[in-house]
């Protein structure tokens, strides 16, 4: 029977360290501030939105909130990224993804300052990932590892499967992963013998969001294995993620829940980003 890696207890942890550093800053003289985008009506943008800016107004960091109509341009978000860009009170930028179908998403995180990517998306930040030289990195990733990190999981040697290949998730989860020394196979919709390739991983981490399509079965998970759910969807009426939970946790080492798993970590990582790129505006001022 898995232990669980509760996203929860370590978000609560990472949280409070923020709250800690919003308060030296403070006393410096800096007031975080973070500011969202939203473009557009999509409940569950609009759902992840508020929780970042309610999570953001309890650890004391400033926020602004921007919500566009869908009809919004992408020369005038692009606009808009240039004003928060030179806003020398806003220190983090995020604009919500995914965006309206007649917006190019590289046109407009490209223009994000790499000072103020609390997203990690960034051409800039995700060189730096590469080099293993970043600063600020995704938050959904990022949250993984801390959750490994806080149980003292170390990947070193493990043979480790994605399951998704996005610059969001699996893509930067893949270099983070290799850096501790795991061997890294990311798979997507075209992977052939899905199956066989998680049933010889240690570690798992899924991030499909659509239960229709992918379901982690408990036959596709190695006895022992560790897996992290990031997938989110609704099934059978409720929050759920990509694993069949109440079986796979029967042989699994270590199993993260939906909700309470990663979820809140990604919230976590970027009120973490947030509270960085304020500091580094402190030394650049
Ligand atoms: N949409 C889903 N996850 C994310 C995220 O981490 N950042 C942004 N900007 N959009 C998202």
């Amino acid at each position: 029977m898995a232990q669980i890696l509760s996203g929860l207890a370590v978000a609560a942890d990472v949280k409070e360290r923020v709250r800690k550093a919003v308060e030296e800053l403070k006393r410096q003289g800096v007031t975080p501030c973070l500011a969202t985008v939203l473009v557009g009506d999509d409940p569950a943008s609009a759902t992840y939105v508020n929780s970042k800016q309610k999570t953001a107004k309890e650890l004391g960091i400033a926020t602004r909130d921007h919500r566009l109509k869908a009809s919004f341009t992408q020369q005038e978000l692009l606009d808009l990224v240039q004003l928060l860009n030179s806003d020398p009170e806003v220190h983090g930028i995020l604009v919500q993804l995914p965006l309206p179908k007649h917006i190019d998403e590289f046109a407009i995180t490209s223009s994000i300052s790499p000072l103020k990517d609390v997203d990690g998306l960034t051409p800039y930040s995700a060189g730096m990932l590469l080099n293993n030289m970043a600063h600020l990195k995704p938050c959904t990733p990022s949250g993984v590892m801390e959750i490994l990190d806080f149980y003292k999981i170390d990947v070193a040697g493990m043979d480790a499967v994605i399951v998704n290949r996005s610059n969001l998730v699996g893509l930067p989860l893949a270099l983070m992963l290799v850096e501790k020394n795991a061997t890294v196979t990311v798979c997507h919709s075209r992977t052939k013998n899905l199956a066989e390739k998680l049933r010889n991983a240690d570690l798992v981490v899924t991030a499909v969001g659509n239960r229709e399509r992918f379901t982690l079965t408990a036959d596709m998970v190695k006895k022992g294995a560790i897996v992290i759910d990031v997938g989110t969807s609704r099934h059978a009426g409720k929050l759920a993620g990509d694993v069949d939970f109440d079986a796979v946790k029967e042989k699994a080492s270590w199993i993260t829940p939906v909700p309470g798993g990663v979820g809140p970590m990604t919230i976590a990582m970027l009120m973490k980003n947030t509270v960085s790129a304020a500091s580094i505006s402190r030394v650049m001022q």
